[in-house]
């Protein structure tokens, strides 16, 4: 089968982009093409460099070299405040995606309306409430994140990455941390989120099942390269044995030499 999307235009480009932080390069030339309405996964073995290409993707990181391309437009040398125009139609899912502490609810998911729109407090209110009820959690809505369960508060974060209804949607590990029923919950809500809003999509897990169940693209990332790219089809059907011991969850001596021990804590 393939992609729904084959021939739609793309959003996102990465040429040739290369990025170190001292070291070796991290990510060594990678290409990519993101099409609009797709959705992405990116898999690899911990440390391959997977959130970095996420935070390229929004500046939060330059890369040392390549170009990258926002809807027709060269974003890698963008000023903070051109980045700030792409950040209002990229949501950004974090890793280690922390609600605010101190701010209720309504407060966190509001957070974009404030920096990025004119809406006074009661539209924005009204945005919040439509976007959590549509995630099935507007009843907490007044409450603290330390209140909230951890499937909660990914539902929030989650819609506190929708709120701006972004054209494009990253997600970096979105089930880490959620026990496998609620990590199908939120595989469903990134399908829902897709029907309902329809933005393209950027998927970085470990979480194969969930890879497979909301993929039209998967590519590979390891040791700096995009080893194997393709739709979910080529990976289930490759008998390659880094592709085979990555999907049936065996690590390779090499992955576990090349992963980073802090990172694989
Ligand atoms: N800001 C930074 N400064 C220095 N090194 C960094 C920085 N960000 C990432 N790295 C290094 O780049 C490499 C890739 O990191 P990255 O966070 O992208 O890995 P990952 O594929 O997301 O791993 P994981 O699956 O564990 O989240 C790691 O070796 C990491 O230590
Ligand atoms: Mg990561």
């Amino acid at each position: 089968m393939q992609s729904s999307h084959e021939h739609a235009d793309p959003i996102l480009e990465f040429r040739h982009i290369t990025k170190g932080f001292g070291g070796p390069p991290v990510l060594d030339g990678i290409d990519l093409t993101v099409r609009r309405g797709d959705t992405t996964v990116i898999l690899g073995p911990s440390g391959a460099g997977k959130s970095v290409m996420l935070k390229l993707m929004i500046g939060l990181l330059r890369p040392d070299a390549g170009e990258i391309i926002f809807d027709g437009t060269r974003i890698d040398q963008h000023s903070e405040r051109d980045l700030g125009d792409v950040r209002r139609r990229i949501g950004f899912l974090f890793q280690h995606g922390a609600l605010f502490d101190s701010m209720t609810v309504l407060e966190n998911v509001a957070f974009p309306l404030r920096e990025h729109t004119d809406l006074d407090t009661a539209a924005r209110r009204a945005r919040v409430r439509e976007t959590l009820a549509l995630l099935g959690v507007d009843d907490l809505i007044d409450r603290l994140p330390a209140e909230l369960s951890g499937g909660q508060q990914k539902r929030v974060a989650l819609a506190r990455s929708v709120v701006l209804r972004p054209e494009c949607m990253l997600y970096d590990e979105p089930t880490t941390g959620l026990d496998p029923i609620r990590s199908d919950v939120v595989a469903r809500l990134i399908a829902m989120l897709r029907r309902e809003l329809n933005p393209t999509s950027v998927v970085v897990t470990h979480d194969i099942a969930l890879a497979f169940k909301v993929a039209d693209h998967v590519l590979l990332l390891r040791r700096g390269s995009i080893y194997l790219a393709g739709p979910p089809e080529v990976f289930e059907s490759s008998q390659d044995p880094v592709v085979r011991s990555f999907l049936d969850g065996r690590a390779t001596v090499d992955d576990l030499h090349d992963a980073d021990p802090g990172a694989a804590a």
